[in-house]
């Protein structure tokens, strides 16, 4: 009998659970010390009306006879599957309901798409990266190659001479670093993966945050894209769903590869492993899409994003080197006084009592940076904002 070794060439714990770790072992040495959590993109306000008053209407049809439901689709209601459609419609991206398939959020999703393709192909993962890509390859035993971010291409890579890669993971508006690809861009990789064979695993699982218009939301916005990517994306930022858990994943029908429909084996893998997302959130999240829906969720984005904009002038202030923030939740800077970011993890929690997210572990290349999340309740994030000041540096 063997095991899957894979998981053996895995760091210890994942990124987040190991800040938790840390932090629960702090807060027990040190009771008194009042914390402010600016580490795991985690929202604090909570759902719009709409998605509430959705959710308790499924409730109530829940506990009907005549209005029951049991098992659902796996690959998500057509209720909401064409309420993600009309989404996109509004994007300029045109989609088939049978292209869409509901899922508990990004992360399941992104962790389990490699299922259908070859364990021989290799995978371009971007450094630094939400650390899904990353470890659920490692865990499949795949070939992995990096492509990197820093600060001289302003944390978005795009393809290099030579770069032969089968499946590439890119993450826009992206996490940790909340840089975007413009269309150009996001263009280069699209013609690179059409010209390779290569397929495109698109995380924009941020994208209610851009607001400039120039700005692409979506990969299928760029010419092509229908035959060479998968789109990912949650309503776990979008509508604070991180506890409610519902997300979709857009699988072309133009999308073949070997000479089969990867939408096929999508369908085929959904039925066999997933019982799909229950009735009363689905109905909660279909209700995102309505035009109160989108009103009062762009209420909480425009929150977030007045935190980010707070965050991001103290930084300027403090003459530190930064980016996002504009167009993402996430402010991605560079650690003062070339400390590593464990070091600066260690120094905010210990005399600031700021959690923050170590930069290196989103990859080699963050090494040096770290990751503070713009989700925290307004006050917070102020009184962390007054503790940095006091920072000498
Ligand atoms: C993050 O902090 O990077 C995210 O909240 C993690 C996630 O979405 O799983």
């Amino acid at each position: 009998m063997r095991i899957n070794r894979g998981f053996l060439n895995l760091q210890d714990s994942y990124l987040f659970s190991r800040i938790a770790e840390k932090v629960t072992e702090y807060q027990k040495q040190n009771p008194e010390k009042e914390i402010i959590r600016l580490g795991i993109g985690d929202v604090t306000l909570p759902l719009a009306p709409a998605v509430i008053e959705a959710m308790q209407q499924a409730v109530s049809e829940m506990g009907s006879a005549h209005t029951f439901r049991g098992y659902g689709e796996e690959q998500g209601y057509a209720f909401l599957r064409r309420a993600v459609c009309g989404y996109y419609a509004s994007k300029g991206v045109e989609l088939e309901a049978d292209e869409v398939f509901i899922s508990d959020g990004a992360k399941s999703d992104l962790g389990n798409i490699p299922d259908v393709f070859a364990v021989e192909n290799t995978v371009l993962v971007p450094d630094p990266v939400y650390p899904v890509y990353l470890d659920t390859n490692v865990m499949a035993g795949r070939s992995i190659i990096f492509s990197k971010g820093s600060i001289e291409n302003g944390f978005l890579p795009l393809p290099e001479p030579g770069l032969h890669a089968d499946l590439v993971y890119l993450c826009s508006p992206n996490n940790p670093t909340g840089a975007v690809y413009t269309k150009e861009q996001l263009k280069a990789w699209v013609d690179w993966a059409l010209d390779h064979d290569a397929v495109i695993i698109f995380d924009s699982a941020y994208e209610a945050f851009v607001q400039d218009q120039e700005l692409p939301t979506s990969i299928y916005q760029i010419e092509g894209a229908k035959s060479c990517a998968i789109e990912f994306c949650s309503l776990s930022k979008t509508a604070g769903f991180t506890g409610i858990r519902c997300g979709y994943t857009v699988v072309p029908q133009e999308l073949v590869r070997d000479h089969v429909s990867v939408n096929r084996l999508w369908l085929r893998r959904q039925t066999t492993k997933f019982n799909g997302v229950s009735y009363i959130v689905q109905r909660g999240a279909e209700a995102v899409f309505t035009e109160d829906g989108l009103r009062q969720t762009q209420e909480s984005i425009n929150y977030y994003r007045e935190n980010a904009r707070l965050i991001a002038d103290t930084l300027a202030e403090l003459g530190l080197w930064f980016t996002g923030g504009t167009n993402a939740p996430y402010i991605w800077l560079q650690c003062p006084n070339h400390m590593s970011s464990w070091e600066f993890f260690d120094l905010l929690l210990e005399r600031y009592g700021i959690v923050g997210t170590p930069g290196s572990g989103f990859g080699e290349n963050g090494e040096g940076f770290f990751r503070l999340t713009a989700f925290g309740r307004r006050e917070e994030i102020l009184k962390a904002m007054d503790r940095l000041r006091k920072m000498p540096l």
